[in-house]
Parts: C-alpha cells; sequence; structure tokens
C-alpha cells in the first residue's frame, strides 16, 4: 500500500474524487469518437478528446489497484457516439428556456469486448464518459440508459469581489478564498475554475451562478462594466458543458444605469434591462441568466412600487427570454425586522405567504427558487410548504452544500443522507404516496462549499458533500450510502477496503450525530444571530428581530405553529396538515418546530422531552469521542496530510460538541428543574 504524502497548497490542490489513479481506468481502454463531422470541434468534444488522452497518459504512468503491471492494456473498447436528433423535435415550448433532461442522458452498451457510451449531445457523452468510473466495467448490463432528473442541476456561489467586512470574501464560506476573484476583480489566473468546472461536470453539474445573491455595488457592475470579466469564466465553463450565470441586484436600473427607479412596470426600467441583457449575449452568447434575491434581508426589490414578485420575476424574464435566458427568483423573501414581542409573526409562514397567491402568473422562464425548509437550511425542519402550493409555476428546489448551519466545514457532517430523505419526501403520504419532492422542481441548486482551500472545501471530507448533491440532483433516488461508497472509493483508490468501510460508517452517521449534540426535535437554530452562525448559543435568536424562537420557559419549549397558534400548519395540504397539527401523530424529529409541549410531554420514543435532551447530548458527544478515536486509528492508512487535516478539525468538533451538550442540558436543566435520570454531570 503507498500512503501519499503530499502537501496540497492553493495552486495544487487535492483532486478530490478524479486522482490520476482514479482516472488510469478508463486509460485502459482503447478509445475512439463518434462525433458527426459539424460538431467534431465543439468544445465539449474538445474537452473530451483531451479526457481521453489524460486518462491514456495516467493508463501508462499510474499504478492502479485491480491491474497486474502499469504498463498492462486490456483489449476492450471503449466507443463515445454522438446521435444528434435529425430533423425536427416535436419539443414543448417550455423546454426551449428550461432544457430537456433527455438531453443530457445517455446510455451505455457493452459486449465482453466492447462498451459504448451513446447519447445526443456532447454534455451527454461527458457525462456517460465520467460514469464509468462510478461503474464496475465487468458487471455492466449489457443496456442501460442513465437520465437526469431535470434539466438543470446548478450551483450557486455567494463569492464577493471584495472581502465584505462582515462575511468575508465567500459569504458562508468554509473553504478559503474566493476561487473567481481576488482584490475586487475576477483573476487573471482562472486554473482553479477550469479544475472546478472539471470536477462539477463529472457529476453532470451544467449550470453555475458566480456571485453572492446579496449584491454588492461591484459585483452589480459584473453585469455591465466588467462583463468581459464574466466571459472569462463562462468560457471556461463552456468547456465543460456549464452555463454562467449572475447574481443581479433588482436596484440595477437606478445603481447603475442612473434612472430614476427600478418599478418593473416603468417602460424606461424594462427598456434598461433589455438592453443590458442584449448586450451580455453579445459577448456570452449562452449565458444562463441570473439569479435574484429580492425584498430580502435588505436587497432591493418590486415592494418599493407596490409591485409583487411576480412583476418583478416577470420583467426580468422578458428582457432575458429573447436570448433563452432564465431568472431564478428566490423566494427567500420574510421580514427580518420584527418585533420579538409580536407572537403573530411567523418567519415560516412567510414564503408561502409572498408567493403561492401569484402561482401560475410567473413566465415560462422564470423559475420561483425555494429553500427545503420554510426557515433557512437547518440540521433539521420541515419541508417547505410552498413546494406544494404552486403547481403551475417552476419551481427550484434549493439546498446549502456549504455547511453554515451544519458544521461549518469543521464538524463532520454528511448531508447526501438528509437531501436524500428531502428529495424522497412526499405531501400526499395517502394520496399520492409516490410523488416526492424531488419530482416537483425544473431545477435544483444549492449553495456551494468550495474556495482556494487545499482541500477544496475545508474539511476535506465536505468534499462529499459537493459529491453527493451531484449526484442526486442526478438521481434523487440514489442511495446516499452508495454514493457515500462511491465517493470513498473513487477519492481514496489507495487506501485499504477496511479503511474506507470505517469512513462510510462514521461519515453515514454523522448529520445524525450533528443533529443529536445541537438543536433538538426540530427547534433550529440556537446559533449566534451574527455573522458567525456558530453554536452553541441558545437564546441567540431569542429576542432578535430575525424572528426565530424556541420559547423555552419554566414549563415547556417549543413553537406551536398549530390551528391554535401561527397556524403554519396549515400550508399544507390537508393530510400532512392535519399529522403535524396533532401531537399524536406529529413525527418527534419536528416536534418543537410545531408545538410548544411541557418538558415531560412523551415522545413516540417513550422519552420525556427533557430527557430526549439530555440522552441526544450525551450520545452526540460519545459518538463525535467515537469518531475521534475511530479516526486515530486510521494514521497509516489515509494520506498524511488528508490525516493531520482531519484531526485537527475533529478536536475542534469535539470541543464545539461537549460545549453544545453542557450549554444545553444545564439550560434545560435549570429552565425546568427536572434531573437527568442517569444522574449525569449537568452544571
Ligand atoms: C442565510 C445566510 C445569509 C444569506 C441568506 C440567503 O440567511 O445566513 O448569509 O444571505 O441565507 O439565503 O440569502
Amino acid at each position: 500500500m503507498s500512503l501519499d504524502t503530499t502537501a496540497h497548497t492553493a495552486t495544487s490542490p487535492h483532486p478530490a474524487w478524479l486522482p490520476p489513479t482514479t482516472l488510469a481506468r478508463l486509460g485502459d481502454l482503447t478509445t475512439t469518437l463518434d462525433i458527426p463531422p459539424h460538431l467534431a470541434d465543439h468544445p465539449v468534444i474538445t474537452t473530451l478528446r483531451s479526457e481521453i488522452t489524460h486518462a491514456a497518459h495516467n493508463a501508462t504512468t499510474t499504478e492502479h489497484p485491480g491491474r497486474a503491471s502499469a504498463t498492462t492494456t486490456t483489449s476492450r473498447t471503449l466507443t463515445l457516439r454522438l446521435t444528434p436528433p435529425t430533423g425536427a423535435t416535436n419539443q414543448p415550448a417550455s423546454t426551449q428556456f428550461l432544457g430537456d433532461p433527455h438531453d443530457d442522458a445517455y446510455t451505455l452498451t457493452t459486449t465482453p469486448d466492447t462498451i459504448t457510451v451513446t447519447g445526443r449531445t456532447p454534455n451527454a457523452l461527458l457525462y456517460g464518459y465520467f460514469a464509468l468510473l462510478r461503474h464496475d466495467l465487468t458487471t455492466l448490463p449489457p443496456t442501460s440508459k442513465h437520465t437526469p432528473a431535470t434539466a438543470i442541476r446548478m450551483l450557486d456561489h455567494w463569492d464577493n469581489l471584495s472581502v465584505h467586512p462582515v462575511m468575508g470574501q465567500i459569504e458562508r464560506g468554509y473553504a478559503g478564498d474566493s476561487i473567481f476573484y481576488t482584490n475586487g476583480a475576477v483573476r487573471e489566473n482562472l486554473t482553479r475554475v477550469a479544475d472546478y468546472a472539471r470536477l462539477l461536470a463529472s457529476l453532470g453539474i451544467n449550470h453555475v451562478a458566480i456571485n453572492n445573491v446579496n449584491v454588492e455595488r461591484d459585483a452589480a457592475r459584473l453585469l455591465t462594466d466588467n462583463i468581459n470579466d464574466v466571459a472569462r469564466i463562462a468560457a471556461i465553463f463552456r468547456n465543460w458543458g456549464i452555463r454562467t450565470h449572475l447574481s443581479v441586484s433588482f436596484g440595477s436600473p437606478m445603481s447603475l444605469g442612473g434612472l430614476t427607479s427600478n418599478d418593473p412596470l416603468d417602460p424606461q426600467v424594462r427598456q434598461w434591462w433589455a438592453d443590458t441583457f442584449t448586450a451580455v449575449y453579445s459577448v456570452i452568447p449562452d449565458f444562463g441568466g441570473i439569479v435574484i434575491k429580492a425584498d430580502s434581508e435588505g436587497q432591493p426589490g418590486p415592494f418599493a412600487y407596490g409591485r409583487t414578485h411576480a412583476d418583478g420575476a416577470n420583467m426580468l424574464a422578458e428582457a432575458l427570454a429573447p436570448h433563452h435566458g432564465i431568472v431564478h427568483w428566490r423566494a427567500f423573501v420574510y421580514n427580518h425586522t420584527q418585533d420579538w414581542r409580536d407572537r403573530t409573526t411567523d418567519r415560516a409562514r412567510a414564503a408561502y405567504e409572498h408567493f403561492a397567491p401569484h402561482d401560475g402568473t410567473f413566465a415560462d422562464n422564470a423559475i420561483v427558487q425555494i429553500k427545503f425548509g420554510p426557515m433557512d437550511f437547518q440540521a433539521r425542519e420541515p419541508i417547505s410548504p410552498t413546494f406544494a402550493a404552486m403547481p403551475h409555476t417552476n419551481l427550484s428546489l434549493e439546498f446549502q452544500v456549504t455547511q453554515e448551519y451544519t458544521g461549518q466545514q469543521r464538524h463532520i457532517c454528511y448531508l447526501g443522507t438528509q437531501w436524500s430523505e428531502i428529495m424522497r419526501f412526499t405531501f400526499w403520504p395517502t394520496s399520492n404516496p409516490h410523488t416526492t419532492l424531488a419530482d416537483i422542481p425544473v431545477s435544483f441548486t444549492a449553495v456551494s462549499n468550495v474556495g482556494m482551500s487545499a482541500y477544496w472545501t475545508g474539511h476535506p471530507l465536505a468534499q462529499a458533500n459537493l459529491y453527493a448533491y451531484g449526484r442526486l440532483t442526478w438521481d434523487p433516488t440514489a442511495d446516499p450510502g452508495d454514493i457515500l461508497t462511491e465517493w470513498l472509493t473513487l477519492t481514496f483508490p489507495h487506501t485499504p477496503a477496511a479503511t474506507r468501510t470505517t469512513l462510510h460508517h462514521i461519515m453515514a452517521s454523522s448529520w445524525d450525530t450533528y443533529e443529536k449534540y445541537t438543536a433538538p426535535l426540530g427547534v433550529g437554530f440556537m446559533v449566534s444571530p451574527g455573522a458567525a452562525h456558530y453554536g452553541p448559543h441558545i437564546d441567540g435568536y431569542e429576542y432578535s428581530p430575525w424572528g426565530t424562537y424556541h420559547f423555552a420557559d419554566r414549563d415547556g419549549v417549543g413553537v406551536d405553529r398549530t390551528r391554535t397558534g401561527t397556524r403554519f400548519v396549515d400550508q399544507y395540504p390537508p393530510e400532512l396538515a392535519d399529522q403535524y397539527n396533532n401531537l399524536d401523530t406529529c413525527p418527534d424529529e419536528l416536534v418543537l418546530f410545531f408545538h410548544h409541549v411541557p418538558y415531560t410531554h412523551v415522545l413516540h420514543s417513550g422519552k420525556t422531552v427533557i430527557q430526549h435532551i439530555y440522552d441526544t447530548h450525551f450520545e452526540g458527544v460519545d459518538k463525535v469521542l467515537d469518531y475521534q478515536r475511530t479516526w486515530d486509528n486510521l494514521r497509516d492508512t489515509i494520506p498524511t496530510a488528508v490525516f493531520e487535516e482531519v484531526s485537527t478539525r475533529l478536536t475542534e468538533q469535539v470541543r464545539c460538541a461537549h460545549e453544545w451538550r453542557d450549554q444545553m442540558c444545564t439550560y434545560f436543566f435549570r429552565k425546568s428543574g427536572i434531573p437527568d435520570t442517569h444522574g449525569r454531570t449537568i452544571y
């Protein structure tokens, strides 16, 4: 076994799931590209050609497991065949804006001597080629077709051009500086962007928004004065079949165009946007479109003119339509200046109230982008009811790969488990159980977790989250444990199988562990409301204007969102509303999200709420200590640099988990006066 001691750096980053050894498997195949002449020079085909050369080079220079000698080649051939549709296709009008998942689909056909990848677009061939890395080529079925769930599989970057005084270079970034920007401008050297694009393409990600949704003035100019710099980034992504998007400010007509209004119904404002996009597309013909956060957390929006979100989104959609661009309009809209004394306002209700009444009025190229939960990417919250309330609108399901509320890439927290559970959720458990959340959106989006970190993601194991996001957005029915196995096999090819099994064990349980030692039973937050959002800070939001409360007092805890409380439950379809409204049927893990209950309330698990809080916090810490002990035993089997990096972060995870446990147990013991039945130390 060889132990890689390579020190990874910002300029020579960790190869993630595409190390030379992994690629070498493809280099063993004698590969032919079968491409119609008119597409022979397509940028993605050019990329594919260089990937094939690269793999062949790796095959002759890399020692890789499963092969007797470095010079052995197999006689098996691989053909990548592009079969573009001929004649007029009968595509529905919506696909001209939203794309067609079948364009990305690839078919694998095998015989003992041959493998053929067939697809109707260059992207499909690229995806099929990389997919071979994930398969055991000796057991592939004679034929299999692979079609993604949606045509748009996107990552959003919250990268700032300049270092923001509070948020830093990347808002909620835990992996170093931006790969796109430095010193207020697009980087001269974009090598990392090319490497990133390759990683994303290997998973089927095909859209990327490159700047923060909170658009500062210098970033707003990316759309206008600095569009040529965006074009440099777009040219790199284009080679990997990825379209580039920008986050824009609704205030641009005034702030950049010198107009006196941003009113979406003002003809001059509409003309400004139309002219601006015409200029953008003259430089970036395949520009994907825009992401916009309006009337949210201080960003400008249509409310200032008495207009709706549909008015705002449709104005931008109209300006983008001639160029086939799309608007991702975010539904993350709520009152962040509320008075904590006001018990009638419930932040959880906000997205539904702002958007559901406008269902069916959004343009064909407008997509309403909804966070998976009604709050804000918590480790546990219910699914946003807005997804079930807008059947006549294009929707996007938004995740957060960057671990803002799930350990900030200092804690091991494999989120594939959470996202899989979310995607498999159904709003209609009895009447329509087979329609899952993943069947609803036309696009998947997520906040990316990468930066200039030598490991891309700060915590080396957080790479698995980026990987899982890509794999699940292609196939939401994929098993998150299988995805983890894939990631471990590709990323650690020289590591003994037993070590990978141990790592799998740690990572597969890590979301559950994180939930155990942080906020209990769906209540959420309990972190500092300032920039950090790190925990624990149990009363952090209790008296803040951002509107998130646990309402703990001497008798009980939780937020009453039932029909006798804020009535949030009634935003769900009736059968689910009834289930959540009733304490007897509300799932334990969400009980404090929906109900205010006495500490002595007995959960379905048979434990009281207070004993559940004590037990889970002690269990959570024990699990993290166990991770640390287990990890220490892997020292001799994990590449040294990765081992050290993870060890350092585990020390912080252990410290933080203890802090959560002791503060939570102490806080709730002091509130309730009810002792732990096991008599453990509480302060
Ligand atoms: C969270 C996050 C913010 C971000 C916001 C958003 O609240 O803390 O930094 O701007 O989400 O999604 O827009």
